[in-house]
C-alpha cells in the first residue's frame, strides 16, 4: 500500500476533424490498459450523444461542450485515471480553460496535426464531402475556424507513420514530460 495510486492526468487531443484523435485514443487506451492503468476516453462525438446532447455547433456551444469535458477529465484525473480527450476543441480559450481547471501538472495539450487537405482526403465520416455540398454548415476547417495551438505540450504529425507509430511517439513525449 505504500506506493499509493498512480498519478492521473489528462491527454487533451485537439485537431481538425479526421486528424486522428479518436484513432490515436483507441491505440493509447490499449497501451495504458496493458500496463495496468485505468483509462477513460472522453470522445467529443460520444459525449454529444449524452452529456452534451442539448448543444449545437455555435462557438458558445462548442465552448460549453469543452467545458463539460474539462470537468469530467478533471474529476477522473484527480482519481488516478488517465483521461484521454479526443475533442476538436477549435478555440484556444477552451483549451486554456481546460488546462486551468484540470491543473497544468495534470494536463498535456496534444496537437494532433494533419493538413486540411489530408483530413479532407481521409474524410472518415464523410462530413467534409457534406460540407462541400453545403449539407452541413458548421464544419470545422471549412466554414468554422480551427485555431492551431500556439504552444502545445506535444505535436503529433499523423501524416507521418501509422497510428501505432504515432502512439509510440506520444508515449515517449509523455514520459519525457514526466506524466508516465
Ligand atoms: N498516424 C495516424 N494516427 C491516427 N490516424 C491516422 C494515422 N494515419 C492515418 N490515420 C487515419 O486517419 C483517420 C483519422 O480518423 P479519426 O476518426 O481518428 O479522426 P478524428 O480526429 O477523431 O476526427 P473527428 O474530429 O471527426 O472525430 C483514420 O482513418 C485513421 O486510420
Ligand atoms: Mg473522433
Amino acid at each position: 500500500m505504500s506506493e499509493g495510486k498512480p498519478k492521473g492526468f489528462t491527454i487533451w487531443m485537439t485537431g481538425l476533424p479526421g486528424s486522428g484523435k479518436s484513432t490515436l485514443a483507441g491505440v493509447l487506451r490499449k497501451r495504458f490498459e496493458d500496463s495496468g492503468r485505468f483509462v477513460e476516453i472522453l470522445d467529443g462525438d460520444e459525449i454529444r450523444k449524452g452529456l452534451s446532447r442539448d448543444l449545437g455547433l455555435s462557438k458558445e456551444d462548442r465552448e460549453e461542450h469543452a467545458r463539460r469535458v474539462s470537468y469530467l477529465a478533471k474529476v477522473l484525473s484527480r482519481n488516478g485515471v488517465i483521461s484521454i480527450v479526443a475533442l476538436i476543441s477549435p478555440y484556444k480559450t477552451s483549451r486554456d480553460g481546460a488546462r486551468e481547471l484540470i491543473g497544468k501538472d495534470k494536463f498535456a495539450e496534444v496537437y494532433v496535426k494533419a493538413s486540411l487537405l489530408t483530413c479532407e482526403k481521409r474524410d472518415p465520416k464523410g462530413l467534409y464531402a457534406k460540407a462541400r455540398r453545403g449539407e452541413i454548415t458548421n464544419m470545422t476547417g471549412i466554414q468554422d475556424p480551427y485555431e492551431i495551438p500556439a504552444a502545445p505540450d506535444v505535436t503529433i504529425d499523423t501524416e507521418k507513420g501509422t497510428p501505432e507509430e504515432s502512439a509510440d511517439l506520444l508515449i515517449d513525449e509523455l514520459e519525457t514530460l514526466g506524466f508516465l
